[in-house]
């Protein structure tokens, strides 16, 4: 079936969750940060995946932005960072404006020459998506941006996939998916999505019976991949 809608997972896919931590790692006064920010990113990211996935098994929702700084927390414990409040409190702010990877805006247009519509479904709340999208110059690009605060449950819920077709009226066979997170793809392959996962750090395959169709380095040719299938 032909696609007529493609949808992109927002942190990770589109906005490099890292960036925050890499900026804040650069500037001057944190040399002590700077040793360990990789640690940091990567505890922040995995904690803050793993509260949405708990709080939904255990039917106890919060906002994406509470579990962003609970990640956080931890991470920066982990790191003997507990005390830097001026780190934490910049670390938080550079979360509203991640940069886009560099494909991001061209890739975009050239999905609206090709008359496809666009979206973003993602964990992220309406502020923060909000925020996102603005400081990247990306608002005009979607149609719509979706945020499970809509549903109050976090992805790989299937009510979180089904946003997309009650938003575009279409069933999900015709949605090209993309989503940097290998769970998030699985999640919409069993939905029924056409899927990509973008590996960019060359991560093997999850172990779940659901694999994406589609792996690709970076989104540079979504635009062809979604005219082609
Ligand atoms: C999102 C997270 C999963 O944007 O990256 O939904």
């Amino acid at each position: 079936m032909t696609i007529t809608t493609c949808v992109f997972d927002a942190y990770g896919t589109l906005f490099d969750v890292a960036a925050a931590a890499r900026r804040a790692a650069s500037e001057p006064g944190r040399e002590t940060f700077a040793k360990v920010w990789v640690k940091v990113a990567t505890d922040w990211r995995l904690k803050q995946l793993q509260y949405t996935w708990l709080r939904a098994i255990m039917d106890a929702h919060t906002d994406f932005w509470e579990v962003t700084q609970n990640g956080l927390d931890y991470a920066l414990e982990a790191s003997d960072l507990s005390d830097d409040t001026d780190l934490r409190e910049r670390l938080l702010a550079l979360y509203w404006e991640l940069e886009a990877y560099e494909e991001v805006p061209q890739m975009l247009k050239d999905l609206k020459t090709a008359r496809l519509q666009t979206a973003i479904l993602s964990n992220g709340s309406p502020d923060m998506l909000s925020g996102a999208v603005k400081s990247a110059g990306l608002k005009a690009h979607f149609d719509a941006v979706l945020s499970v605060e809509n549903v109050g449950i976090f992805k790989p819920d299937p009510r979180i996939y089904q946003m997309v077709c009650d938003r575009f009226n279409c069933p999900p066979a015709q949605v090209l998916f993309v989503s940097s997170n290998g769970w998030d793809a699985a999640g919409a392959t069993k939905f029924g999505f056409q899927t990509v996962w973008v590996n960019r750090a060359g991560e093997p395959v999850d172990r779940l019976p659901w694999v994406p169709e589609n792996i690709l380095k970076t989104l540079h040719s979504i635009p062809d991949l979604a005219k082609a299938l």
